[in-house]
């Protein structure tokens, strides 16, 4: 059985551009920043032409030493790649500094996307140029939550850059993290619709009712961790494995289909040259495989990411 790949299928955003179905995952593991380097050169030349990521992973230099070498070897050029950032909650007030820095360490004069990463606010020390030079944390080591700030502020902020006919930073503005209540709230609020709202989506977390909603209202939803994370533990998943062996691919490909399938944008990180052009095979997946991969969630609900201050969000608990 032949397969279209993964990196041959793209999607309309609301903003009147495309983005390509599969990016890689670039939120390396601490220990292994520089080799995300090597990672986006294979993923280029095994066809990806989407890279995820966010001033917070710390590998945006890499991807940027990365980028210059495809640039200058004509391997790649810009116009053909899909560039998504995203704004700490310490920048909660001032997104333009992040995009600037962003945009200085990938090496690149504008991001096809730039994403409120999380919508919660950190305190920050700044000087009085308005430079970060410290930043307030508790005795575990987490960022504090800047009292009485708005969440929402940072996506007006973002507005703004995007609505400013002089600033060509940004082709597209969305969200990240955001449940439907967050949305209700922005659209009374705020003027643009999120291209895209990215969040944590997979079998064990299929998040129905939220991709209902952003179907409803013209925007993409795009799944991280569609692995699981760290060890990929959705490939022991049985229904997978058995969908694996039907469509003879791989059980990761059945991971990154099942999003696909939906008319959702996925994002599998690997530094494994090899696993990162496997993990590109495609099958179209029937509404009756769809609906047993949802039901692993509705049995067993499982998130993988939950940071320290995720109970913040209302609603961000919800496993269906
Ligand atoms: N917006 C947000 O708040 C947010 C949060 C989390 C993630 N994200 C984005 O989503 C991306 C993906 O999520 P994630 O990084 O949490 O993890 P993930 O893609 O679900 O899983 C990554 C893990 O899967 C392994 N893996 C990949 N392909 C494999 C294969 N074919 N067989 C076996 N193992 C395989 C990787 O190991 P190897 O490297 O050894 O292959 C790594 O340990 C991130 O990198 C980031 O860009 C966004």
């Amino acid at each position: 059985m032949t397969h279209p790949t993964s990196t041959e299928i793209y999607f309309n955003l609301n903003n009147g551009t495309r983005i390509p179905a599969i990016g890689l995952g670039t939120a390396s593991p601490k220990d292994r920043y520089p080799e995300t380097k090597e990672a986006v050169k294979a993923a280029i030349r095994a066809g990806y032409r989407h890279i995820d990521t966010a001033y917070f992973y710390k590998t945006e230099p890499y991807i940027g030493q990365a980028l210059k070498e495809l640039f200058e070897s004509a391997e790649i050029k810009r116009e053909e790649l899909f560039i998504t950032t995203k704004v700490w909650p310490t920048f909660w007030n001032n997104p333009s500094d992040s995009i600037d820095q962003s945009l200085k360490d990938l090496g690149i004069d504008y991001v096809d996307l730039v994403l409120q990463h999380w919508p919660v606010c950190f305190q920050k020390v700044e000087n009085s140029q308005g430079n970060i030079i410290g930043l307030p944390r508790d005795k575990d080591g987490n960022a504090l939550f800047e009292k009485d700030a708005d969440w929402l502020f940072t996506y007006k902020a973002l507005e703004k850059i995007y609505l400013d006919p002089k600033d060509n930073r940004v082709r597209a503005i969305g969200v990240s993290n955001y449940p439907i209540e967050y949305l209700e709230r922005l659209f009374k609020e705020c003027k643009v619709t999120p291209a895209i709202n990215q969040v944590e989506v997979h079998p064990h977390l299929p998040q129905l009712e939220l991709n209902k909603f952003c179907h409803d209202h013209a925007i993409l939803l795009t799944a991280y961790s569609p692995l699981g994370s760290d060890g990929a533990p959705n490939l022991k998943i049985k229904s997978v494995q058995d969908l694996a062996k039907k469509y003879k691919v791989e059980p990761a490909d059945i991971l990154t289909s099942y999003h696909i399938s939906k008319g959702n944008v996925v994002l599998p990180r690997s530094l494994n040259p090899k696993r990162i052009a496997a993990n590109v095979s495609f099958a179209k997946l029937t509404d009756d495989d769809l609906s047993k991969l949802d039901q692993v969630g509705i049995d067993e609900p499982n998130r993988f990411i939950d940071e320290f201050f995720t109970s913040e969000i209302p609603g961000f608990t919800g496993t269906k």
